[in-house]
């Protein structure tokens, strides 16, 4: 949705614009943010893309990833809280693309199964699936931006007993509604970001209990009592977890939110991205540009603090390559360049250090574009204030809120704190204080 957004930006300035196709296989836009109920396969037998589920909200402040041509205010009419549900971003998303008018650009229904690059004609022969009418058909293109994400596809680990166990097992990617939770021990693995949320999740819906077993170090937040962090779990025996430091627990479901794979199975080789979910993948120039054939592009590869104006960051600049208003320097000083990125990458320590390091490249993407300035060191403030507000109170951070970067609005309080908050509706959401209290 950024790439087709930075080519629109740019007809609408007046330059002439490629034309562009984007295949999407689902049957709307909005990537993850498009809710789906379904797991496993979906309706044509691929595997469901959405690892979102019921009641989730944003775990950054939106002031940290609002689109700098088009704020929240322009898009609701007025100032709303800083964590809005799913729903309420998913909004957001669609409605600069609406205004943007570019939804006929979009094959929905349309999964690329094969992008070959023939080096004779420099040109990518891209061979996709029209899922509703069973038809494969390939067409050739100049450029090829990957933008499909790589929190979909699950890293599932095995541990002794799974086999056996009485209880359900599924990945984050699976979770969809807290509820069928409630009243049950539930033991979580891992200790980023789908760890403390669906835990936090599976407590706002009444669990009986959270276990959250890590891996490397806990998470550290003051959790409520009954949610307790344990070393990694050796092995489970009928309903008890047995963890590395001697201890058990009786459990009922087990949640393994360990994290996702770069899946990329539509790429030929000398293509395809390799990497762990990390600040800075190889061979991407400014994180953007596959620097062995630079014809080729990933929006968003990258962990991420930053997202959606990252992702925008990332979609000018590579429009103004494809459109040859940036140059490439040689494959030799795009390694090198990315490299000295990795380097720092491996010396970032803390969060702090982690969001001012991808705030710097965002910095350098939107200066070489014509994507509107924003305050990125605002930006990563909010992130650092975001980080405290966490370690105060893991499942209060959610009611505070922060100045928009864009337009200098303070958000006000949403009208019920987020814990209490059981529906997670658009509808409920933009309510005021005084209709809600009504
Ligand atoms: C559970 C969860 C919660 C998150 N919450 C937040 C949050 O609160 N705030 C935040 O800023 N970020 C959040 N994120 C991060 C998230 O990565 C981004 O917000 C954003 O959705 C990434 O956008 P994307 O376009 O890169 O990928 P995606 O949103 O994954 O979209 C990729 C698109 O590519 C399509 N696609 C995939 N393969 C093919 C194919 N072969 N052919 C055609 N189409 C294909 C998919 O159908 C999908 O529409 C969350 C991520 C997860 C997993
Ligand atoms: N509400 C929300 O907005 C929300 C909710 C959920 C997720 N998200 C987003 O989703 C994205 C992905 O987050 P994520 O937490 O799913 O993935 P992630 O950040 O990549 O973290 C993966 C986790 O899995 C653990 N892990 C991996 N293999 C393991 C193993 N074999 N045994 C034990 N632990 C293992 C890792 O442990 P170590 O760290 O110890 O190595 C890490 O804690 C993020 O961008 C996040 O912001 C957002």
């Amino acid at each position: 949705m950024a790439q087709m957004r930075a080519f629109q930006s740019a007809r609408e300035k007046g330059a002439e614009i490629p034309e562009v196709v984007c295949f999407e296989k689902q049957s709307d836009w909005g990537g993850l943010w498009n809710y789906s109920w379904r797991t496993g396969l979906d309706e044509y037998g691929d595997p469901v893309h959405g690892s979102m589920y019921r009641y989730l909200w944003s775990n950054g402040p939106k002031e940290c990833l609002e689109f700098a041509d088009y704020t929240f205010e322009q898009h609701f009419g007025r100032p709303i809280a800083s964590y809005p549900p799913r729903a309420v971003l998913f909004d957001y998303i669609k409605g600069r693309v609406e205004k943007a008018g570019v939804k006929d650009w979009v094959r929905f229904g349309t999964a690329v199964r094969m992008v070959r690059y023939q080096k004779d004609r420099k040109m990518f022969e891209v061979t996709v699936h029209d899922r509703p009418n069973d038809r494969m058909y390939t067409e050739e293109f100049d450029h090829v931006v990957v933008a499909t994400g790589h929190f979909s596809t699950p890293n599932v680990p095995e541990f002794k007993g799974f086999a056996t166990f009485n209880g359900r097992i599924l990945h984050a990617h699976d979770f969809r509604d807290a509820r069928e939770f409630t009243n049950k021990d539930v033991l979580i693995i891992g200790r980023s970001y789908s760890a403390e949320d669906i835990g936090s999740q599976c407590w706002k819906y009444g669990a009986k209990s959270i276990t959250s077993s890590y891996r490397s170090k806990p998470m550290g937040f003051h959790f409520p009592d009954n949610w307790e962090e344990k070393p990694l779990l050796t092995e489970v025996d009928g309903n008890t977890a047995k963890f590395k430091d001697g201890t058990t627990k009786h459990i009922d479901a087990i949640i393994l939110c360990t994290g996702y794979l770069h899946h990329y199975p539509f790429l030929e080789d000398d293509l395809r991205l390799r990497s762990e979910n990390r600040l800075w993948p190889l061979n991407l120039w400014k994180g953007v540009v596959w620097e062995t054939n630079p014809q080729l592009f990933y929006i968003g590869a990258q962990d991420q603090f930053y997202t959606f104006n990252m992702f925008d960051a990332q979609a000018w600049f590579a429009r103004d390559v494809m459109m040859g208003r940036v140059s490439l320097p040689s494959a030799d000083a795009m390694r090198e360049d990315s490299l000295s990125w990795r380097k720092r990458e491996e010396s970032l320590e803390t969060d702090e250090d982690m969001i001012v390091f991808q705030g710097e490249n965002v910095k350098e993407l939107i200066n070489t574009t014509d994507y509107p300035p924003f305050d990125v060191d605002g930006v990563n403030r909010t992130f650092l204030e975001w980080e405290h507000h966490k370690h105060e109170n893991i499942m209060g951070y959610r009611n505070l809120g922060f100045k928009s970067l864009m337009t200098g609005t303070l958000a006000p309080a949403h009208h019920t704190p987020w814990a209490e908050a059981l529906d997670d509706s658009l509808e409920s959401y933009l309510q005021t204080v005084r209709e809600a209290a009504e």
